[in-house]
């Protein structure tokens, strides 16, 4: 079916080339892939990019933007960027550890204590910077990071308000060990799977349910079966905008520097929209779907996951230092938010 699909798209591609009779002059297609759904930030962010770029390149240059996993699950569109079979995709960080051990480190729960530690970190380059372009040789790159709010567990029949309401509960995580690690530690029986099967999991009882930020309750209709949604907070995981570096080393200067400009436009956009969104989805949620909230003592949790971290740099030394750096930054802000 996925690789119908990708035929499909690549055809269609070639349609627009050798269209009718004649042939006529082709724009490029750049090719964008997501799993979210037409309403989420990060397809108005990527509608933001495909106005900007279209308008400053749109003689040359035509976006398509792919939503909802058309062209497969993160880590199909992950491999197909790689190749330069498609442009650009959007990923989770959480799946991007399968690709480079380093993007690790921003999976580890607890790690930002705050929404304006998070933010500070991913906007700083020296921290970001290194690991965003180590993929180079994989053949693809991180060029923009996108608000995803925090994770938090939600059960088709209870609150998760102490680490041992998830005992015996099978629990759907992101396809990654840093997750499937977590979710042990934590005491659950974790689940990994693709986000678009986790509603029909829930649904037939395969999964007692899953985490994820509010988006996932109203976008993806998690909130019609899964009732109750706890706020642990355990983890602030962005998603990434990745691009293809056969694409990228295809621009020339000129056009690079739009680009640029694009990605940051889409950056902005997705997380001006991601605050507006969460409050949206909270308020659906609870008014209009019936979930009930629970705010829970969060210190368990995080007792229960802290080892994690020390787990996570013993096995990637060279992580250390990040670490470090966010420890700083999280100093910095702290100090700078008490003089306020
Ligand atoms: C969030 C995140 C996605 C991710 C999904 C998941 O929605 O934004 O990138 O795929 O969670 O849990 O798989």
């Amino acid at each position: 079916m996925f690789k119908r699909l990708i035929k499909c798209v690549l055809a269609m591609s070639v349609l627009m080339i050798f269209g009718g009779t004649n042939v006529v002059y082709a724009k490029e297609i750049i090719r964008i892939g997501h799993n979210q759904s037409s309403n989420h930030p990060t397809h108005i962010g990527m509608e933001a990019f495909k106005e900007y770029i279209e308008g400053e390149l749109g003689d040359k240059y035509e976006v398509q933007i792919f939503p909802s996993e058309l062209l497969g699950t993160q880590t199909n569109m992950v491999q197909l960027t790689q190749t330069g079979a498609i442009e650009m995709t959007v990923a989770s960080n959480s799946i991007m550890e399968t690709f480079n051990p380093d993007f690790q480190i921003f999976n580890l729960p607890y790690l930002f204590e705050s929404p304006e530690i998070y933010h500070a970190v991913m906007n700083d380059d020296a921290i970001v910077g290194p690991i965003f372009t180590g993929t180079r040789d994989s053949g693809f790159i991180v060029v923009a990071w996108l608000d995803a709010g925090t994770r938090n567990f939600y059960l088709t029949d209870h609150f998760v308000d102490q680490p041992e309401d998830l005992r015996g509960m099978k629990v759907r995580v992101q396809q990654s060990p840093t997750n499937v690690r977590m979710m042990e530690l934590l005491g659950g029986s974790a689940t990994p799977m693709g986000f678009g099967e986790v509603y029909t999991a829930m649904q037939a009882g395969v999964i007692d349910g899953a985490e994820n930020n509010e988006l996932a309750l109203t976008e993806n209709g998690h909130g019609d079966v899964a009732k109750y949604y706890s706020y642990t907070l355990h983890q602030m995981i962005p998603d990434e905008v990745i691009a293809s570096v056969k694409f990228l080393d295809k621009l020339s200067e000129e056009e690079r520097e739009i680009f640029e400009k694009g990605f940051l436009i889409l950056q902005k956009t997705q997380q001006e929209s991601w605050q507006e969104k969460v409050k949206e989805a909270k308020d659906h949620a609870e008014n209009a779907m019936k979930v009930e909230f629970s705010y829970p003592d969060i210190a368990p949790f995080r007792e229960a996951v802290l080892p994690l971290h020390q787990e996570v740099l013993d096995k990637n030394p060279s992580l250390r230092q990040v670490y470090e750096q966010i420890e700083q930054k999280a100093e910095a802000v702290e100090k700078e938010q008490n003089n306020d």
